[in-house]
């Protein structure tokens, strides 16, 4: 089945935020923010800017009925500035004007004085100064202590990943209108309406059933409207309260990039210890995540980055620890892989190292230790299903690596100054919010009495596709026709206390609500359809909106069981929570059940590096991915290929560069590169895992949002081979992106024998 979506996209009649009729009277609002990353406001004057034509009111804190607060895990940051500044592009006050121009310049008018401080930007200049977020973490498995002795191999290094911009095609943004008596309708591009119901509610000082939080769909989220969409939502909605008047308040693109936070740039040291052997007996790291200047989502990303810190691999011996390091940059927030591909990348990393020392190729590690069914992991854990050795097995035996390899032997024997890498990337990633309690989920299913069905989540659609697995969830169950079923917008007054679309488990949770639901409605119909027959409802299937009866088919269709069911008042009408049963986690002693199973998957990576130029190409990505059984093979491959060209671009191009006062120099579409059409891969191919899937999974359809994107570490461990197949003594520190700039320095490092 295809997205439900394709149609209104490509014809320009989706609905996004900004599509939205305006009410007549809406106002516009701009955020004006802190022009340093560290300091205090001395005073601060509207008087100019107020003056300016169309203005009609500037909000700063004090306009605050309720907390000046929007922490959502910590209580550490301000909606708007009081005195402290925290990050260049705290949001300080909001300008209030007719149209959205005269907000940009009386915004420009108004005058701000302040002392500036010094400003921490480095994660372990932070750390060395004590400045953070929370306690450390530190994971624990056997006695590392110990097992050092034991190695013969042991090699330590530094591994840095860098930031990465979410750049969703829309900005964030948040329409808001006052409805009857205090209450307030807020149109939010979100991926947490409910984060924005509590804080707004906070914020104004009224109760959550004061304000209705709708979200059509997002362009994009990633991640990155996880939490930080909620801001301007409450600020819009603040506006609302005091004026009594519609405010759209929607970021440009460069205050966008300037005022959110991104991918955490993590900073590491590893120490990992193999045996004679090839086994990995022991590993150390020490992580620094840059938190920026309030928590946001930061310790449980931390979390997330220790969980996976061992990725694929069984080690029997580990400790791992670390740091949310409280920096002077923008709060620092989800994305897509929510710290998994930054503790992955540290450890692949220490498997490189491993094997460059070696003179081996890292494969051969990687696959000598990856995990099997049984393997208890660092959390306490046990790998089930574990299809890792399989999916190895068959990506080597279908893509056939040994000729790969010779060729690229051969390949890089016969060029000087082009030389070809390659790497192979194993995943395992785990699902389930790493917070237990966020792990449920609502759905309200509705059958209108001429048959068709309308259905509420809270799931949020944002281009992945949740809402046609959805609709294909209830499709099944009621066997009835896709154009019978209506996927309503995500309405905080229709479905109440959702969780966020995001850990990859939008379809998991609310399509099991939803299965629940739907079931509970098909029980009940099969009742009055048995009633009517005079049989027992076990004798009533329903196929292609035809009722059988034992296998055979009645003269009733769908629509006048409905018919007959709402005429006997039958209640038509079915809401159903999803808790995931089994989880748990201690997080005292860092041991539970946290994840309701895991994700396969290994990529092979092939490279070409221009040696002259230190530009590259990847030449193909081939993929075995456990997509359990997919209910949506178009869909999943497109989250595949998606999720992988976005783990490509934060390993290779996009590079987030803040200068040491913390002003964002990435901060435009010219200096921030993605990747475009001509640097993906020129061949990427997919293929499915065999797998069982899992009852945890909808439809035993797996999960697949963020594990892809961790595939695109491969695309710098082939880079990287590239580049010692060039200069053999190049001793490359893992510090990505591995941009072409590092690619040349790489290639003509002052120990190449050339020089
Ligand atoms: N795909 C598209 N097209 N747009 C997005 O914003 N977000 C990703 C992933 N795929 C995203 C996407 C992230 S970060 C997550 S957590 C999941 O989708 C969330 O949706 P799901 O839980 O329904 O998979
Ligand atoms: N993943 C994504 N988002 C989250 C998580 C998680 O594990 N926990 C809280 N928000
Ligand atoms: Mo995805 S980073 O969990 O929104």
């Amino acid at each position: 089945m295809k997205n439900i979506d394709s149609k209104s996209h490509v014809t320009g009649k989706s609905i996004y935020l900004d599509d939205i009729p305006t009410r007549q009277g809406t106002l516009y609002a701009a955020v004006f923010s802190s022009p340093i990353a560290h300091g205090w406001i001395e005073s601060i004057d509207f008087a100019q800017a107020f003056a300016m034509p169309g203005v009609v009111q500037i909000i700063s804190h004090k306009d605050i009925p309720g907390e000046n607060q929007i922490g959502g895990i910590f209580p550490d940051e301000e909606l708007l500035a009081k005195k402290e500044l925290h990050f260049q592009g705290q949001p300080i006050a909001v300008v209030i004007a007719d149209t959205e121009q005269q907000a940009f310049d009386a915004r420009k008018k108004i005058i701000l004085k302040f002392t500036e401080r010094k400003a921490i930007v480095d994660a372990r200049e932070a750390q060395a100064q004590n400045s953070l977020i929370m306690p450390p973490r530190t994971f624990r498995k056997g006695d590392t202590k110990n097992a050092w002795k034991d190695c013969t191999y042991i090699f330590e290094g530094r591994a840095k990943s860098n930031g990465q911009e979410h750049l969703y095609l829309e900005t964030q943004g948040a329409y808001a209108y006052p409805l009857e008596n205090g209450n307030i309708k807020i149109h939010s591009s979100t991926q947490s309406p409910t984060a924005v119901q509590r804080t707004t509610a906070q914020v104004l000082n009224i109760g959550m059933h004061h304000i209705e939080v709708d979200v059509q769909r997002l362009g994009g989220g990633f991640g990155g409207k996880e939490d930080q969409a909620t801001p301007w939502a409450v600020m819009a909605a603040l506006g609302v309260q005091v004026l009594n008047k519609p405010v759209k308040l929607v970021l440009n693109r460069i205050d966008d990039m300037r005022m959110t936070g991104k991918r955490h740039p993590y900073d590491s040291d590893y120490k990992i210890g193999l045996s004679k052997d090839l086994k990995i007996l022991a590993f150390e790291a020490t992580m620094y995540q840059n938190a920026g200047a309030a928590a946001d989502l930061s310790p449980a990303i931390l979390g997330r980055s220790l969980f996976h810190s061992t990725n694929s691999y069984f080690i029997p011996n580990t400790k791992v620890t670390a740091y949310s390091c409280k920096t002077n940059l923008p709060p620092n927030t989800a994305f897509r892989g929510f710290g998994g591909p930054q503790g992955m990348f540290v450890i692949e990393s220490a498997l490189a190292h491993a094997a460059r020392e070696l003179k081996i190729p890292t494969y051969k590690i990687q696959h000598k230790n990856l995990l099997k069914t049984g393997d208890e992991l660092p959390y306490g854990q046990k790998i089930e299903g574990g299809i890792l050795l399989q999916i190895w097995k068959n990506l080597v035996q279908k893509f056939d690596l040994q000729s790969i390899e010779n060729q690229i032997d051969t390949f890089n024997k016969s060029n000087t100054h082009f030389k070809k890498g390659f790497s192979l990337m194993p995943v395992t990633f785990g699902i389930s919010f790493t917070k237990t309690p966020m792990n449920q989920a609502r759905a309200l299913v509705h059958i209108y009495s001429d048959g068709s069905i309308g259905i509420s989540t809270g799931a949020i659609e944002m281009g992945q596709g949740v809402n046609t697995k959805l609709l294909q969830v209830a499709a099944q169950v009621f066997s009835v026709s896709a154009n019978k079923i209506k996927l309503e917008s995500t309405n905080t007054t229709r479905v109440a206390n959702t969780s966020p679309t995001a850990a990859s488990t939008g379809a998991d949770l609310n399509g099991k609500a939803l299965e629940m639901a739907c079931n509970a409605l098909l029980a009940r119909l099969k009742t009055s359809a048995g009633k009517s027959f005079g049989v027992s409802p076990d004798d009533i299937s329903i196929q292609d909106e035809i009722i059988y009866q034992n296998g055979i088919a009645t003269s009733m269709n769908w629509t006048q069981l409905i018919d007959q069911a709402f005429l006997e008042r039958v209640n038509l009408t079915e809401n159903a929570h999803y808790a995931t049963p089994v989880i748990h986690y201690d997080m005292s002693i860092e041991k539970g059940i946290p994840f309701a199973y895991h994700v396969y998957g290994l990529a092979l990576t092939e490279v070409t590096v221009d040696c002259l130029r230190g530009t590259y190409e990847i030449d193909t990505v081939k993929i075995v991915h456990d997509f359990g059984k997919s209910m949506n093979p178009t869909i999943d491959f497109g989250q595949v290929e998606g999720a992988l060209v976005q783990g490509i671009g934060w390993m290779t191009m996009e590079e987030i560069r803040y200068n040491d006062q913390g002003r964002l120099l990435s901060g435009t579409l010219s200096t921030y590169k993605i990747p475009d059409i001509y640097s993906v891969p020129k061949e990427i191919i997919i293929n499915a895992a065999q797998s069982e899937g899992t009852d945890f999974a909808i439809l035993k359809s797996k999960a697949v949002g963020e594990p892809p994107l961790m595939y695109g570490i491969g695309t710098y461990f082939a880079i990287n081979q590239a580049v010692m197949a060039f200069n053999p003594k190049a001793k490359l520190s893992a510090d990505a992106p591995f941009t072409v700039e590092k690619v040349l320095m790489g290639l003509y490092a002052a120990d190449h024998p050339d020089r």
